[in-house]
């Protein structure tokens, strides 16, 4: 195989990312792309010259010229496109959450074995650098074991227009589930969560979750929707270790790039996706670079987890039902 040969399915903002970074990549060929907005699917085509262009995704299953399929749909609307892909012989990444009903996760994870195709969770944050470094760092064993971990992630107030279609655990919350898996090794024991809505949405703008892992670790996640957007921060978003022999962590915001302007001042978010004249890069690219190396190779993508991302929407439902009934949740 020269290529690997890509269709992205759901063209909103994210999925026009997928598009962006595909089309910068020597080693994909972009065969289709599907979006049910007749004039998304028009602009996107138009703009990186994709030709076959369909607005129901059940037109992509039976063509030979499709090795991966990214699903990057509404939140909700994961599960069928990723079965039909896996059954018709295309290995899939799908967005977060994988599903918001953990049965959808695992008979995803069940058309996969049986396809024997490959099934990535869009996980973006283990292929960012600085979240894969405290990773590296715990696995060298340099800081010992985490004892605690704190997990934040702050959004402008803005966005969560668009994004209070969902509930904050599956819309943000859940990259810090994964981290939180990821990094402590080991799977949730228990969960007391809290949340609040100033904004009067329908779901939270503000989510805290306590977790007790079954090897001891604490975890604490917050999902934030309430920055102002007056303080023009894309992202501020934060790590903090506390490990047997020493800690690590980071906060994005205070880190970066900050431009001061006639409008104001501006602290951009680079580290995920960015084009700087034409060169597009960050951790969608390395996890898509990462998932067509191991296409190309026939390799198993082992450094993603589709079981881990399981247990993340498992964790998720348990975190939604303690902050409704108040409760500790034992999983
Ligand atoms: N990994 C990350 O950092 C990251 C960042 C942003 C969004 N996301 C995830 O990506 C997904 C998409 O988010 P978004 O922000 O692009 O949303 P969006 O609302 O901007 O776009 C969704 C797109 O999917 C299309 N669509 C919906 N149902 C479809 C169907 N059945 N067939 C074809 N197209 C369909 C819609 O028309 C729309 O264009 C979500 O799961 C979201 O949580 C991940």
């Amino acid at each position: 195989m020269g290529k690997v040969r890509v269709a992205v399915v759901g063209l909103g903002s994210w999925g026009e990312c997928h598009v962006e970074t595909y089309a910068a990549m020597p080693e994909v060929e972009i065969t289709a792309i599907c979006d049910t907005r007749e004039e998304v699917l028009e602009r996107v085509g138009n703009k990186y010259g994709i030709k076959n262009r369909f607005s129901d995704s059940d037109q992509l299953w039976e063509r030979d010229d499709i090795d991966l399929v990214n699903i990057v749909t509404y939140e909700n609307a994961h599960c069928d496109p990723t079965i039909k892909a896996l059954k018709s012989g295309k290995h899939v990444l799908v967005e977060k959450p994988v599903s918001t009903q953990l049965h959808e996760a695992k008979e995803m994870w069940e058309a996969a074995k049986s396809s024997g195709k490959f099934l990535v969770p869009g996980h973006v944050l283990r292929f960012d650098a600085q979240y894969a470094e405290v990773f590296e760092t715990l696995r060298s064993e340099k800081i010992g074991k985490p004892v605690t971990m704190l997990l934040k992630r702050g959004r402008p107030r803005s966005l969560f227009k668009l994004y209070s279609r969902i509930h904050p655990v599956y819309e943000s919350a859940v990259h810090d589930l994964d981290m939180a898996i990821w990094y402590s090794g080991s799977r949730v024991k228990s969960v007391r969560a809290y949340a609040r809505s100033v904004t009067g949405a329908a779901v939270p703008d503000m989510l805290w979750s306590c977790l007790e892992f079954e090897n001891g670790v604490i975890g604490i996640i917050e999902s934030n929707w309430l920055i102002s957007d007056q303080a023009a921060i894309g992202m501020t978003d934060a790590v903090e270790i506390t490990a047997e022999k020493g800690s690590a962590g980071f906060e994005t915001s205070r880190s970066g790039l900050q431009i001061w302007s006639e409008e104001g001042r501006f602290t951009p978010a680079l580290n995920v996706h960015t084009n700087q004249n034409g060169r597009v890069f960050g951790a969608l690219r390395e996890q898509l670079t990462y998932l067509c190396s191991c296409i190309l190779r026939n390799e198993e993508p082992s450094y993603v987890s589709f079981p881990d991302a399981i247990h993340g929407i498992e964790v998720a439902e348990a975190i939604i039902r303690s902050s409704e009934t108040n409760q500790e949740i034992y999983l």
